[in-house]
């Protein structure tokens, strides 16, 4: 039987990275955190002189970037053997992974990376596309999200409990520009999969979230 996987998907803010690490422990599974590779690509773009719109140029960096995650609570990220952690979670890392994650040959060099994650026993991939590209046979789909206003709250006492000061107003205005763009981009928009069990997180807990996918989950085991 095919490895199983669960496809945690949904715009950005909405506690996807916490939920599916968490869900990743629960279960005992692997974890891909698929947007960090769009952050790791802008990067290395950036550090090679390369402009995010130039799509030839981007999509051939990446074969030859050297990427490790950090696993189980460590969630440290790595290129090329240097910790890029801090680097990668920055609001305008996450801005510049946008820009990349719209240019098709990106996302096509990163398909099979992503795959190779799909061990046993299980896999928790975790971004904008897992139920609707890159893993179509997942076990369970999950479109994760919570009001633009709920995500921008969300995220501003992440950033401000890291010591990063930022403005709520712009993050509000960030959130909804980088949601317009991935949702109205040519390839592999923003949108739940047909077949995914939309939760509008918005008034609920993470342990709540949690152990609503978790029962989903256990009941197809
Ligand atoms: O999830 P995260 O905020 O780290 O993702 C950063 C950006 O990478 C997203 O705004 C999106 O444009 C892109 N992304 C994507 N497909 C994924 C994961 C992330 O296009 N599977």
């Amino acid at each position: 039987d095919a490895v199983p996987v669960l496809a945690i998907d949904g715009p950005g803010g909405a506690g996807k990275g916490t939920v599916s690490r968490l869900l990743a422990s629960a279960l005992g599974w692997h974890y891909l955190d698929s947007g960090a590779l769009y952050r790791i690509v802008a990067l290395a773009a950036r550090r090679s002189a390369v402009a995010l719109e130039d799509e030839p140029r981007v999509a051939a960096l990446v074969p030859a970037l050297d990427i490790r995650f950090g696993t189980g609570s460590d969630d440290s990220v790595w290129l090329q053997g240097e910790e890029v952690s801090a680097h990668i979670r920055h609001e305008e890392a996450g801005a510049m992974a946008s820009v990349v994650a719209a240019l098709p040959a990106v996302r096509e060099a990163l398909l099979l990376r992503q795959r190779a994650f799909r061990q046993a026993p299980g896999l928790v991939a975790d971004g904008r596309d897992m139920g609707t590209v890159v893993f179509i046979d997942a076990l369970q789909k999950v479109f994760l999200t919570a009001s633009a206003q709920e995500r921008a709250d969300r995220r501003y006492k992440q950033l401000i409990a890291k010591g990063i000061d930022v403005n709520i107003g712009d993050l509000l205005a960030d959130i909804n520009a980088r949601d317009a763009r991935d949702s109205s981009r040519a390839v592999a928009p923003l949108r739940p999969a047909d077949d995914a069990i939309v939760v509008d997180t918005t008034r609920m807990s993470i342990p709540e979230v949690v152990s609503q996918i978790l029962a989903m989950v256990n009941k197809k085991r």
